[in-house]
């Protein structure tokens, strides 16, 4: 018996690339693990109409962990259109697994750090050390959309005096797309925010929101966050708009810590934050749930370099050392993470997005044997 079982969803695209990638690393340094293959992406939904397979989830329930590769997700029109001829028109409609996969499993917290590793020459600067903590099951993803508008839910908005402006559009003409807070979700993620600060000896917790515009959902996440900062003393709570966030981000990236946001604005600044640290090549996440966790590089599937083992596998090594730490192997991690740094800092193999020609396996090899020592 292996120590660990762990789901293996390549997805589509580059996300197979970067998996073998990973395989390399975690066979080098010795993780007693078993891997098992789950089917999930765009092949699944052409053929089945479903992207992640009912089966696919029951493998994720007998797991430890899931590693995850990448996923092509595209505008409802598109996906219909390539869904098999024989599934064309029974209702089959298209949802982002990842996200379906970040609600099914509640895993509530997204954690994506955005580090400056000294020598990487993408770096915006090279002072920049940012964590984004985002909400990962609600907000503007909840998924509680409307188009056309059905009329008992345009009769019951028009109690709301806003409403009045939209009174005479007709049903079709209208779409509305909810963004729904609960406490629970901001208490948690401001909290794990929090948390994080303390264990790490950051020195603020920058939540990002909107509350002067977006009043309701906005205003009850920095209400619970001013509530939940009175526990760490020691760490400062700033507030911050995600606008002014994004233009402060590019002005003076390197005076943020930890940054704490909803699950679209979350989306955003983390993308913001990857490219001050050499983009999305360096991107990590961990999608972390009570007792399960996924493990994800931020960037997409790229689908014109798929199988061709250019693009950098750095994210997703950098998801593997998630991964470790939250299974506890905390000398793995962070002799991984060590490992990583070193190969940046030398140059020497690097691939193309660095300016270099090695491809995303010898990368990987790389890291291996730095590893190793
Ligand atoms: C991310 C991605 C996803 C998201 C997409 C692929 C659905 O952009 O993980 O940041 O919007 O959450
Ligand atoms: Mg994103």
């Amino acid at each position: 018996m292996t120590r660990y079982k762990i789901a293996w969803l390549p997805g589509d695209g580059v996300g197979n690339d970067v998996m073998d990638a990973a395989r390399i690393v975690l066979d080098r340094i010795d993780l007693d693990a078993e891997y098992i293959p789950g089917d999930v992406g765009w092949e699944f939904w052409k053929k089945e109409g479903d992207p992640l397979p009912e089966r696919t989830i029951d493998l994720l329930r007998k797991c430890d962990c899931c590693l995850f590769g990448a996923i092509t997700s595209k505008p409802k029109d598109e996906a219909q259109k390539e869904l098999a001829p024989e599934l064309q028109g029974k209702g089959f409609v298209y949802s982002s697994p990842i996200v379906r996969l970040r609600q099914l499993l509640n895993l509530h917290t997204n954690l994506r750090p955005c580090k400056a590793f000294p020598g990487n020459p993408l770096n915006y600067r090279d002072d920049i050390d940012i964590v984004v903590f985002r909400e990962n099951t609600e907000g503007l993803y909840a998924g509680v959309e409307f188009h056309p508008v059905p009329k008992t839910v345009f009769d019951a908005l028009m109690v709301h005096p806003k409403m009045k402006k939209f009174e005479k559009t007709s049903l079709n003409d209208l779409a509305i797309s909810t963004r729904i807070f609960t406490r629970k979700a901001c208490q948690n993620i401001i909290r794990q925010a929090f948390e994080y600060a303390k264990a790490h000896g950051r020195k603020s917790v920058t939540v990002v929101e909107k509350p002067n515009v977006i009043r309701e959902t906005s205003g009850l996440m920095i209400q619970e966050a001013r509530e939940i900062a009175k526990d760490y003393p020691g760490v400062e709570l700033w507030e911050t708009n995600v606008d002014a966030m994004c233009m402060w981000l590019v002005k003076n990236p390197q005076k943020y810590d930890v940054l704490v946001a909803s699950n679209m604005f979350g989306d955003i600044i983390s993308d913001l934050c990857a490219q001050l640290v050499g983009g999305l090549g360096f991107a990590a996440s961990g999608n972390i749930g009570d007792d399960f966790a996924l493990f994800e590089p931020t960037h997409g599937s790229a689908p014109k370099y798929a199988g061709q083992y250019k693009v950098n596998p750095t994210a997703m090594l950098l998801s593997v050392k998630l991964m470790l730490d939250w299974l506890g192997e905390k000398e793995k991690a962070n002799r991984l993470e060590q490992a990583i740094a070193t190969v940046i800092k030398e140059g020497r193999v690097k691939t193309y997005d660095l300016g270099g020609n090695n491809t995303t396996l010898e990368v990987a090899e790389e890291v291996a044997r730095k590893y190793e020592g």
